[in-house]
């Protein structure tokens, strides 16, 4: 969570600065701020709010600077106040910091410092590296010095960069387990938490590693190890395809990256085959399976633990990441873990994965963005090639992880090129259920945009359908909803249903339906309302989300896709942002 941008270079850098937080608004956007360096002076201008409305208030394009550092925050540590925003001044106001992360040993800091005379301004764990930063540069060293001397000092994860008016010019930059990547053109620099944020202006990046402290200057750019050695580096070029990231003529990115699922689809199949056959050898091979991930992806990982036992007859446990740890006695070198994170720097995941390789385990992981953390850290990599995913909820990235647990469960029984081609030619199905629902979505939304509650239910493949259409309600439109197993319902559960309180029933004409629709008769009871997503139509359902008759295994992408739909019509219904939802952040860098 968090973005961090810095530019120096030709060009005004304020406003450089400002268009790549908009870019970055995906990792948090609590607050935002700037800091530039014009004419001796630092100039520093944060808030609380969205980047636009920070920008506004507080007239930010209008500032100076040839030297700049811009940050968008998720709050961690201290409340989504004016003080706590980023930049963090140290005492003097002669430099600031914006950081990305956590300083697990910030309080023990905080105490040493205070007690030595320095005084804070905000709560955040980010203000004690500002004024470990000053006491070097008050004794004399360089800023890039400092940030060597100060980095031990540290524990936790971060990345931050820094300007200060006592060794001007120049930005300096570090990360331990966060991202920070630094973009080139001609005598311009760019350094980012995502390399999306300068995508504009350079395809030419270069990767900063753990522990590397990196100094940029108009025209000149140092990789520096831990000991202070001048590190040489390539750049590479990126893919441009990958920095899209315009919402075309939709109103949301969310309902854009709805609505590409079908193309999506088409995509995905272009995988490698060679590697897919040796991914399920090891997966056939190993003593356990893990699959490890966070929420949504997580739920696409319970599908293909179905299709894994499905498919390929081999039963694997799938691991909720943030518990992963908590296993860890029974992980050794004759597991195959597989790690599945859209954004590929989900904390808890990049920690499960380091675990797992301490103790010899084989790790495989399936991801979205290049480049990342997971797939730095990851024996072999697949990727889900949906293009970038900006809106906080995700949707054409889950589409992509059930195509890709469909093409490996096959793979397991040699049957990879004919996965694929059921894969082909499901976006057409795709498509036809968009046209069939969406006006009666939309109906449908206004009936159930005063809800306070709604239940989800589904069995075998499809139950995790149900908790994932759940998980995009509540997440978008603050709407109160679960979703489960149908036959754990009367455990519980159904001690909840009322007159008129909604049940979303997933039950496709295949194994599942007749059960699931026992239940749902028996919510039908006790008064529910019942939305039944079906390519079979009953009596049972008070609204009928009609899908396609497709093979069995394929149900949980079709059904999925009118209930992301329904999600961002009651949202927008009523008057939530879905691509910006309260408190929620894209990237989840902090456990
Ligand atoms: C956050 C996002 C979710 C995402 C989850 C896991 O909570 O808001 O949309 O499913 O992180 O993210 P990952 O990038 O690891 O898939």
């Amino acid at each position: 969570m968090c973005g961090i941008i810095g530019y120096c270079g030709q060009k005004d850098a304020v406003p450089v600065v400002l268009e790549a937080l908009k870019c970055l608004e995906y990792r948090g956007y609590d607050s935002a701020g700037v800091a530039s360096l014009c004419d001796g002076q630092l100039l520093i201008s944060k808030d609380a709010g969205k980047v636009e409305e920070v920008i506004e208030k507080h007239k930010l394009a209008t500032l100076p600077g040839h030297v700049a550092i811009g940050h968008t925050r998720w709050a961690t540590h201290g409340g989504v106040t004016q003080s706590n925003a980023h930049p963090h001044p140290d005492c003097t106001g002669r430099l600031a910091v914006v950081h990305n992360g956590i300083i697990e040993n910030n309080q023990e800091l905080r105490r040493e410092l205070t007690e030595a005379g320095h005084r804070f301004a905000s709560e955040t764990d980010t203000e004690v590296i500002a004024h470990l930063l000053e006491d070097e540069l008050k004794s004399g060293r360089s800023l890039e010095q400092a940030m060597l001397s100060i980095a031990p000092k540290l524990e936790g994860s971060y990345a931050f960069v820094a300007v200060s008016l006592d060794d001007p010019d120049k930005i300096v930059g570090t990360r331990k387990s966060n991202p920070l990547i630094v973009g080139l053109k001609d005598r311009d620099y760019y350094i980012s938490s995502d390399a999306l944020a300068f995508a504009q202006y350079t395809d030419e990046v270069m990767a900063l590693e753990d522990n590397e402290v990196v100094v940029l200057t108009e025209g000149a750019i140092e990789f520096l190890d831990p000991e202070g050695n001048k590190v040489a580096k390539q750049s590479r070029t990126l893919d441009q395809s990958w920095a899209v990231s315009d919402k075309g003529a939709y109103q949301h990115f969310m309902l854009k990256e709805i609505m590409e699922q079908a193309q999506v689809l088409e995509r995905i199949v272009d995988q490698d085959r060679q590697q897919f056959t040796q991914i399920a050898l090891d997966i056939l091979r190993a003593r356990q399976v893990i699959i490890t991930a966070c929420g949504t992806s997580r739920y696409a990982a319970l599908v293909g633990r179905y299709l894994f036992s499905r498919v390929g007859k081999k039963f694997c446990d799938v691991v909720m990441a943030s518990e992963f740890g908590y296993f860890a006695d029974s992980v050794d070198k004759n597991t195959v873990v597989i790690a599945v994170s859209q954004s590929g720097e989900t904390a808890d995941v990049v920690e499960g994965v380091k675990a797992a390789r301490a103790v010899g385990a084989e790790v495989i992981s399936i991801v979205n963005r290049p480049n990342s953390i997971l797939t730095d850290l990851s024996h072999q990599v697949i990727y889900l090639n949906c293009g970038s995913e900006i809106a906080v909820a995700a949707t054409k990235s889950f589409l992509s992880q059930l195509a890709i647990f469909y093409l490996l469960a096959f793979a397991m029984v040699n049957s990879f090129d004919e996965a694929a081609a059921s894969l082909a030619g499901l976006g057409g199905q795709i498509s036809k259920t968009l046209d069939w629902n969406k006006s009666e979505l939309i109906k449908l939304s206004d009936r159930l945009k005063d809800k306070d509650d709604a239940y989800y239910i589904a069995r075998g493949i499809n139950f995790a359908i149900a908790s994932e259409a759940a998980l995009k309600l509540k997440e978008i439109s603050y709407v109160h909803a679960e979703g489960m197993p149908a036959g754990e319902l009367k455990h519980g559960t159904l001690a909840l249903i009322e007159q008129g309180t909604p049940v979303v029933v997933i039950c496709p004409d295949d194994y599942t339906f007749a059960e699931t629709l026992s239940n749902a008769i028996e919510t039908k009871s006790r008064g529910a309302y019942i939305v039944g997503v079906s390519d079979r139509e009953s009596d049972v359902y008070d609204s009928w989300i009609r899908i396609p008759e497709v093979d069995e295994l394929l149900y949980p992408m079709v059904a999925v896709v009118p209930l992301q739909l329904l999600a961002y019509y009651i949202a927008v219904n009523r008057g939530c942002d879905p691509d910006k939802p309260r408190n929620l952040a894209k990237s989840v860098t902090v456990k």
